[in-house]
């Protein structure tokens, strides 16, 4: 393992995760439909992410708001047109897929963990409420969460402070006892930028971001959360 800065945070009382890529690994989709999709498989799912965040932060700045499902749709419409795909079907099969991505290996176990030691756990997405809560119940971890939150409520994407606002407030907890998740080091970025205590899980394997605040703990994968929280293991 090469997880890095594990000193440990202390007194947290709740985890607060990103969502897409952080729990819930987005490529699960395209992957199930290799076979047909071909040698493009994985340039499509690059692109359809890069193009999903982008429009994110296009959209917050142009006061243009819609919600990460018609995002989503729109930067999988650039995606399949930049690998010269040109099917419906294909598309529809995609987007579905999306509401029930699969969950990283160690996720649910760890939130099984975190929950047995009296943490409190949510969700703070980008993405829909609708999109949220179908992948968390596709997934059986909406059991393991006290909140699922999602930026429709302010209204603007991550990392506008209002987003990280919303947590503080939805679960009645300081900003310094939250430890906020994210492997999208622009939101772990964000997340510390606002005041959240911020573990980087950089399952991408990226170099660091040189944005104003940097993470507090960086790891491979969520397993080690418990320890760097202090928590007994289960
Ligand atoms: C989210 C995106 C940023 O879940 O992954 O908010």
């Amino acid at each position: 393992m090469s997880d890095r800065h594990i000193e440990g945070i202390e007194g947290i009382e709740a985890c607060v995760f990103d969502a897409y890529g952080t729990l819930l690994d987005f490529n699960s989709a395209v992957m199930q439909c290799r076979d047909e999709i071909g040698d493009s498989a994985e340039r499509l799912s690059d692109i359809w992410r890069q193009k999903q965040l982008q429009y994110t932060w296009l959209r917050s700045l142009m006061g243009t708001h819609a919600d990460f499902w018609q995002v989503t749709g729109e930067a999988l419409d650039f995606a399949l047109a930049a690998v010269d795909i040109d099917n419906p079907d294909l598309r529809a099969r995609l987007m579905a897929l999306y509401r029930e991505l699969d969950t990283f290996a160690e996720v649910t176990e760890t939130l099984t963990r975190l929950k047995a030691a009296g943490m409190r756990t949510a969700i703070l997405s980008n993405g829909s409420p609708d999109m949220l809560n179908a992948a968390a119940a596709a997934s059986g971890i909406d059991a393991l969460l006290d909140a699922v939150l999602s930026v429709e409520d302010v209204g603007i994407y991550k990392p506008d402070p209002r987003v990280y606002q919303l947590a503080v407030d939805r679960l009645g907890v300081a900003k310094e006892n939250i430890c906020f998740m994210s492997s999208n080091g622009w939101d772990a970025a964000g997340a510390g930028a606002f005041g959240f205590r911020v573990v980087w899980v950089n399952r991408y394997a990226q170099p660091v971001e040189h944005l104003p605040a940097k993470p507090d703990v960086i790891l491979d994968t969520l397993s080690s959360l418990p320890a760097v929280l202090g928590l007994t293991p289960a």
